[in-house]
């Protein structure tokens, strides 16, 4: 991954920038970063989802790992300051699909199944998102939902339904903000 680091030097010199300079963008920290890229690269999934772009931080790791296994990634983000930041920063990423709108109305038209999603956006949504994903999994993706410790109480009907599912296998995961990882097993139910 430092190698990583090294050949995209500009590119995260810039997103550092942003970071210390442009408030309320709330990216994921590098622990977190680096363990999506680790976690995809693992599964090396063909269709992947993010929901909360920010200005791409994120969205930019997802599509390195992408990369590897030839997969795409779909980014949602409603904030338009935002979501013009993110074309500008991932303006060379090839694999990447900005959308610019509410999660809630976006995800209904995409047309592809996931098999990596990344939770990331409105914490009192997240339980609207996986309702709404749900037709739109394939079979063992992996779903990763920020905040679910700095946030616990926002999310905990998210929480509850995915944990009370029969249709998910999930854990909580002490990493940056906390991660629940899911998976979706559609063949138990
Ligand atoms: C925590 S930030 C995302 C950070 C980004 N994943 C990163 O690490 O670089 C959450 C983003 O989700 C966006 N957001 C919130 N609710 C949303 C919704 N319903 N649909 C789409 N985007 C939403 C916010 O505008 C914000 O930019």
């Amino acid at each position: 991954m430092e190698n990583l680091k090294k050949k995209f030097t500009k590119e995260f010199k810039k997103f550092n920038e942003q970071r210390q300079s442009i408030r309320r963008l709330w990216n994921i920290n590098e622990k977190t970063a680096k363990f999506l890229y680790s976690k995809t690269l693992e599964i090396s999934p063909k269709n992947i989802l993010e929901i909360g772009t920010s200005n791409g931080y994120s969205t930019f790791w997802l599509s390195l790992a992408a990369e590897r296994s030839n997969a795409s990634v779909d980014s949602i983000e409603v904030d338009k300051k935002r979501f013009i930041m993110a074309k500008e920063n991932l303006k060379n990423r090839k694999n990447v699909k900005l959308h610019l709108g509410l999660a809630e109305e976006i995800i209904p038209n995409l047309n592809k199944r996931y098999d990596f999603v990344f939770i990331d956006a409105g914490k009192i949504d997240y339980i609207n998102y996986i309702k709404l994903l749900i037709n739109k999994l394939k079979e063992n993706a992996v779903i990763i939902a920020d905040n679910v410790v700095s946030h616990k109480e926002t999310v905990q009907d998210y929480l509850d339904f995915i944990n009370q599912n029969p249709l998910f296998e999930s854990e909580k995961l002490n990493i940056g903000c906390g991660l629940e990882i899911s998976i979706y097993k559609p063949q138990r139910s």
